[in-house]
């Protein structure tokens, strides 16, 4: 499938953002470890999170889908789940496989995590070699560096591990083996990442204390069920939020976005570089801080990001850098070269497709050097990465001429099916045709 957007001068409406990706991962995992029946309410169906439902379900979890959206998942307790008959398939979702190999390091049975030919080509030896550290037996291409992956689940001791790279799947993973392992688990990170994990555990019963970057978990204890309504994707929205930014004519209102401060760096940078955006309400969604926001049509220039903020918005470089391009001025991204180990070379394919549209970019070992000037439409190449698709999206919307034509774009169902309509609705020219 490719998407053909035409060049647009306003963006207008209201925003319900699909639900959070990562939030919707956790809930599945840890209601499936639980003791009794959970809830989940908001629950994304993309491609990533159905890819950690059936994997799920492998396991011998029942899960419920009585509407769109919700779940009821029966937890059986943390030692309920099943030896699966075949391999389980993570398809295009890192967080699917590194989460649940932390699952299946301490269970009593063998199982293999295999997915397609991108998160084949991710690094898991951050995780597997940790794992192997608590006592975890996995075995994988390059030393347990690439999957298919197979795991023989065993008695797991707890570790005292600092983390080479923020890293919230590898945190996750190596807490939720901490849920396995005899004594506390201590996690150190250079960087805070997303702590969905943590905030999702304790509301389970799980003893976890966080103190700064320092996590540390206590094995054996049972959890509890939850009743969880998913916060909307900061991630998702922020293809919104920078359209509405850099379209001259733009106004937006987005509803129940998850505002947790270790995903909001998008809204710190698109602020530093000149981008009205407003808080309009504030709320708590359980766990998780949720709010309303209104965004402008603005006036940008450039910006230097580094160090702590990177993690914070590591998903949303690919349309940062579209803003970036449009800003007056040039824009620094450093300390950034996880980019490079996303769904795709995000700093390589960034780069590559935004300068066939006229874009000042260059990719650097650890980030991006954006000049701004204009975007003209082109044809243009998702790489299979659902974020490069919509980023590339956006820049169509602020092109000064053309159409801009994205082949690949079925990848958009990996984390946000409902994208078009939802530009659309916005009364913005995009359609979708066979390639
Ligand atoms: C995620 C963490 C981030 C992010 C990914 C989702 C998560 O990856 O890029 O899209 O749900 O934990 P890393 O933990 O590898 O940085």
């Amino acid at each position: 499938m490719r998407i053909v957007v035409q060049p647009s001068r306003s963006l207008q409406g209201e925003l319900r953002p699909p639900g959070d990706k990562s939030i919707s991962h956790r809930a599945a995992i840890i209601a499936a470890l639980a003791e009794g029946t959970s809830t989940i309410n908001g629950f994304l169906e993309g491609a990533d999170c159905l890819s950690t439902l059936a994997c799920l379900r492998s396991l011998g979890v029942k899960i419920r889908a009585p509407e769109a959206g919700q779940l009821e998942v029966a937890g059986q307790g943390l030692f309920s789940l099943q030896e699966p008959e075949t391999v389980l398939d993570a398809g295009n979702s890192g967080t699917t496989m590194r989460l649940l190999l932390g699952v299946l390091a301490g269970q009593k049975f063998y199982s293999v995590l295999s997915g397609d030919a991108s998160l084949r080509r991710r690094p898991m030896g951050r995780v597997s070699n940790p794992l192997k550290a608590m006592g975890a037996r996995i075995w994988g291409r390059r030393g347990g560096e690439l999957a298919p992956l197979s795991i023989l689940g065993s008695k797991l001791q707890a570790i005292n591990y600092s983390l080479p790279v923020a890293s919230a799947q590898v945190k996750s993973a190596l807490l939720l083996a901490g849920l396995y392992a005899a004594g506390e688990t201590v996690l150190r990170e250079p960087w805070q990442s997303r702590d969905h994990s943590e905030r999702m555990l304790r509301a389970a019963g799980a003893a976890i204390q966080v103190e700064g970057q320092v996590t540390r978990l206590r094995g054996g204890k049972p959890l509890k069920p939850l009743n969880v309504v998913i916060p909307g994707d900061m991630s998702a929205a922020a293809f919104f939020i920078v359209a509405a930014v850099i379209l001259p004519c733009a106004e937006l209102i987005v509803r129940q976005v998850n505002l947790n401060p270790t995903r909001t760096g998008i809204l710190e940078v698109l602020r530093a570089m000149g981008a009205l955006i407003e808080v309009i309400s504030r709320g708590k969604n359980g766990m998780e801080p949720v709010g309303d926001i209104r965004v402008c049509a603005s006036k940008l220039r450039g910006v230097e990001i580094g160090g702590s903020i990177i993690p914070r918005l590591i998903d949303e470089v690919p349309v940062l850098a579209v803003a970036a391009a449009l800003a007056e001025g040039e824009t620094v991204i450093r300390d950034a070269a996880e980019l490079k180990v996303k769904e795709s070379d995000r700093i390589s394919m960034v780069a590559r497709e935004l300068a066939k549209m006229g874009a000042q970019i260059k990719p650097a070992p650890d980030g991006l050097l954006i000049n701004g000037s204009t975007l003209r439409g082109a044809v243009v190449d998702s790489h299979g990465d659902h974020r490069l698709a919509m980023a590339l999206a956006v820049a169509g919307l602020a092109a000064v001429e053309g159409e801009t034509v994205i082949r690949g774009a079925e990848c958009l169902a990996v984390s946000y099916p409902n994208f078009i309509n939802d530009l659309r609705s916005m009364g913005v020219e995009v359609r979708e045709e066979i390639e």
